[in-house]
């Protein structure tokens, strides 16, 4: 089931989720929702609290379906290791029509546990680490645009105040 995505400027957005403490049949269709409300938008990753689900539980597939065995499902996620920087474009599906460049680490080991229980540890560079942490600080209530410069940052919230008074957000 497709879930309504929230935009900047809902509550949800901003708040600490709670880690996960029951593995359960609750857990995986909410998880299997998110994959397919991530691959509907369509976007590369999706935390629980972008469907207003105060959980720490994310989804990401840099290839947004294209390929097979990218599909990365993690709860209670939790950054190990960070190495070296890059510096690339991001976006959100909760910020959608903007993007700005955010400084993420190259290379992450990150740890957390599949919808089953079980532990789960991966090592993500590139993409794949930018999206991770992307998704872990929206558990965190943190948007990228808490990490870009004040002026780009008043300048894409400016726009949004303009849409959202015009009714297009
Ligand atoms: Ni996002």
């Amino acid at each position: 089931m497709i879930r309504p995505i929230l935009k900047f400027g809902a509550a949800e957005l901003q708040r600490e989720s709670e880690p996960v403490e029951t593995f359960d049949g609750k857990l995986r269709d909410l998880a299997r929702d998110m994959l397919e409300t991530m691959y509907a938008a369509p976007g590369i990753g999706l935390a629980a609290p972008q469907v207003g689900v105060n959980l720490r539980l994310l989804v990401v597939d840099i290839s947004a379906g294209e390929e097979k065995g990218n599909q990365i499902i993690l709860v209670n996620p939790e950054i190990l290791e960070a190495e070296g920087e890059q510096k690339g474009e991001e976006g959100c599906l909760s910020i959608p029509g903007f993007t700005a460049m955010v400084d993420r680490p190259k290379r992450i080991r990150i740890a957390g546990r599949d919808t089953r229980g079980n532990r789960i540890e991966l090592e993500a560079e590139d993409l794949l680490a930018r999206a991770l942490c992307h998704e872990v600080d929206h558990l965190d209530g943190i948007l990228y645009l808490d990490r870009i410069s004040f002026f780009k940052r008043d300048l894409i919230k400016r726009k949004i105040r303009k849409l959202i008074r015009s009714g297009d957000w």
